[in-house]
């Protein structure tokens, strides 16, 4: 594509390395386990969204020798995934550019549209979602996970902890996402007029040393290197000393023997109509 893809928000964890890192230890099997019994040999699919690309290579082992494609808005994100695809020697799988608000794919050319924790980053969810439905053949399946940190709930409590979170809900309401999509997955497929829809839930949990430490030290990381830090004090949310203390917050908890952390996810699985 020459000209930058669409965007209406800002992308709240951007691509730092850090964030990028975590999401590339994403794998099909827990990410899309609510639609992996469905894939079949063949089938053409196209991952939203993708990210580094760890959960669209196990969804282009499942349909192979079907064709998966991985989108993304971030050109330094896909030739991450780009690499990885080319050292595991998959060639079923490539990845292309562009967003979700103007797929660059005929419609009904998929019959399957997947996304993992993408549209809680939109403005405009409900006009992300026709868009998908566009490019998805009639019948074809549709399948969007998606966290709602209204349900996050952790162990020691730490006042810069919850101020994090008030920063962090902020921030993203203001970047024009909704950190609460899951609760909200139900209505927006009823709403796009979607059959056969199918809503599970999913829990992350976080209550062994060696997942506090990665996802404690991944928010230190992320409030003190990532847009997200950046952006809540450009909006004047915190200051960066503020940063500074939620990060020390994470890093303690990260270690602290009883740490514990978890939060709902949403899944919505359905059918184009006929
Ligand atoms: C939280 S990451 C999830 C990545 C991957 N799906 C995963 O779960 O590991 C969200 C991804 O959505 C991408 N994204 C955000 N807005 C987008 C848009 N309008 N069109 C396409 N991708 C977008 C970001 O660049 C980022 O890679």
């Amino acid at each position: 594509m020459t000209s930058e893809p669409l965007r209406h928000e800002k992308y709240t964890h951007g691509h730092a390395a850090a964030t990028v890192r975590q999401h590339a230890q994403r794998t099909a099997d827990e990410a899309a386990a609510f639609l992996l019994p469905e894939l079949r040999p063949g089938m053409r699919l196209l991952d939203v969204g993708c990210g580094p690309g760890s959960i669209t290579r196990g969804l282009a082992e499942r349909v192979a020798p079907g064709q998966a494609i991985g989108l993304d808005l971030s050109r330094e994100t896909l030739a991450t995934a780009r690499a990885d695809a080319a050292a595991r020697g998959l060639d079923n799988l490539r990845y292309q550019e562009g967003s979700v608000y103007e797929l660059p794919f005929a419609e009904a050319s998929f019959d399957v549209v997947y996304a993992h924790q993408v549209v809680q980053h939109l403005r405009e969810p409900g006009t992300a979602l026709c868009e998908m439905l566009r490019v998805l053949r009639p019948d074809g399946l549709i399948a969007v996970r998606e966290v709602d940190w209204g349900t996050m709930t952790y162990w020691p409590l730490d006042p810069w902890i919850d101020r994090f979170v008030e920063v962090h809900f902020k921030t993203w309401y203001r970047n024009g996402g909704e950190p609460r999509m899951g609760r909200r997955l139900r209505a927006l497929f009823n709403a796009a007029g979607v059959s056969d829809l199918r809503i599970t839930p999913a829990v992350w949990c976080y209550a062994t040393p060696a997942e506090t430490v990665e996802w404690g030290e991944s928010y230190a990381q992320r409030l003190l290197t990532s847009p997200m830090g950046e952006r809540a004090v450009e909006y004047g949310y915190a200051s960066r000393s503020d940063l500074e203390a939620m990060a020390a917050a994470f890093r303690a908890w990260a270690v602290h023997p009883d740490a514990f952390w978890s939060f709902l996810h949403v899944e919505a699985l359905a059918r184009k109509a006929a």
